[in-house]
């Protein structure tokens, strides 16, 4: 084969052979296939797209690049949850110890954040004591006798993926359907779950910013995982606006732990409900269809669960979360409903007062990140505060603030009203 050809094939609109896609997923990653030919590739299926049945090999030479996991052992099932990305998206905490209360196993491999979205890793970081990395056998352990377990994806876990998600993002190739969904994919199936619920993120503070693309994209990770043996399902949900109260590490902890007390934003609670109802009945533990997680959830099992998955990984769960002792407030200007809530904004300004990173190897501050007093729907009076900024560094206090100009709409004349955030479920 030649890395020429196959990119030639693609640039032309044609599409790749089998042989041809496990010839360049396997030499890329073993270094034979060089990092600008492989951009370009991922340039032209871009531009061309991919037929389903490209995209199913794609996955599968990707998972084919590294270890597979086996949770087969287990005495119960297991369920995991992938979102795609948002500001304020804190529900893998509260989420993983809900489902694990109602007697399914939740191996919660997860990342850092890059960019405006947060890392589930960095917000769970903020807990004094909490260690991210587990050996396979320590993961085992811990999903057997805890039953949730959050923590850091082995380098083993499809290397193809690893490093061509470095080429993307540094090349403007990480928007495209077919390479993200075999990029989620390849992980989640290489990890070897049981069951799988996606949330599909839709607006402005996600990648996909229109219904329809996140509902192609939903529908090709419901097939590929439907292809591959794991029961998927997927919710298309809104992030036009931020998610909570809350954007940065620690602060999204503590908003979570007021979710496992039983209290939380609505919308939080609203969501880890929905999510870990598709997980337990995905996963087909016994009993599914009569666990109502609302009541697990209020029954207090959740938390007692979160604070062992906590103590599991050295982490105190009665520590004091650190909160940026530098602080600034914006008010709102005019009196009138919020309408809208720029999400990407609130995201870029928690990143500015230090909860996120510009280059992988970066620190990340605990006690960075906005909180916002007022969210869509509900009325604002003049003068009233609209966010809070928190910081550890005081040189970063202002640029935080300038960030959030202009992130809020009030209109003057509209009604106070709810939103839901659960646009569309798909799959079977
Ligand atoms: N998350 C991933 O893991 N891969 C993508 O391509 C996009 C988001």
């Amino acid at each position: 084969h030649d890395a020429v050809d196959i990119i030639r094939t693609k640039r032309d609109g044609g599409c790749l052979t089998d042989d041809q896609i496990d010839w360049v997923i396997d030499a890329y990653t073993r270094g034979d296939v060089a990092d600008e030919q492989m951009s370009a590739l991922a340039m032209a299926i871009l531009l061309q797209g991919m037929e389903p049945r490209e995209i199913e090999r794609w996955t599968a030479a990707m998972i084919a690049s590294g270890e597979r996991m086996d949770f087969s052992t287990l005495s119960r099932p297991t369920a995991d949850k992938h979102s795609t990305g948002g500001v304020g998206d804190k529900i893998t905490l509260p989420l993983a110890p809900l489902v694990a209360a109602c007697g399914v196993a939740v191996p919660q491999l997860s990342g850092r954040g890059l960019g405006h979205t947060g890392g589930t890793l960095d917000k769970m970081e903020a807990i004094p004591g909490w260690r991210a990395e587990l050996s396979n056998d320590e993961m085992l352990v811990q999903l057997e006798e805890v039953g949730a377990v959050v923590c850091a994806a082995g380098a083993g876990l499809a290397p193809a993926d690893k490093k061509l998600y470095a080429l993307r993002d540094v090349t403007g190739t990480v928007e495209a359907i077919p390479l993200i969904a075999s990029s989620i994919m390849s992980k989640k199936i290489a990890e070897g779950t049981g069951a799988l619920v996606l949330d599909v993120k839709v607006g402005s503070g996600a990648f996909m910013k229109t219904e329809a693309d996140a509902r192609e994209l939903a529908e090709r990770m419901v097939a590929l995982g439907e292809a591959a043996g794991v029961r998927t399902v997927a919710l298309l949900t809104d992030m036009s606006a931020p998610l909570g109260r809350t954007a940065g590490n620690g602060m999204e902890v503590t908003e979570s732990v007021e979710v496992l007390r039983g209290g939380g934003p609505a919308d939080v609670r609203e969501l880890t409900l929905a999510l870990a109802q598709e997980m337990v009945l995905a996963s087909g533990v016994e009993g599914a269809a009569e666990i109502d997680v609302e009541q697990v959830l209020d029954s207090g099992a959740a938390l007692e669960l979160w604070e062992r998955m906590i103590a599991a990984q050295g982490g105190d769960p009665a520590a004091e979360i650190p909160r940026g002792e530098h602080v600034a407030e914006v008010t709102a200007e005019e009196s009138g409903v919020l309408t809208a809530m720029d999400a990407y904004q609130v995201g870029l300004a928690a990143w500015r007062l230090g909860a996120g990173r510009a280059r992988k190897e970066d620190p990340v501050q605990a006690g960075a990140g906005v909180r916002w007093h007022a969210t869509v729907g509900e009325r604002v009076e003049a003068g009233q505060v609209l966010f809070t900024c928190h910081t550890e560094t005081a040189e970063r206090l202002d640029r935080g603030v300038e960030t959030l100009a202009g992130a809020v709409t009030l209109d003057p004349q509209a009604e106070p009203f709810t939103r839901s955030l659960i646009i569309d479920r798909i799959g079977r």
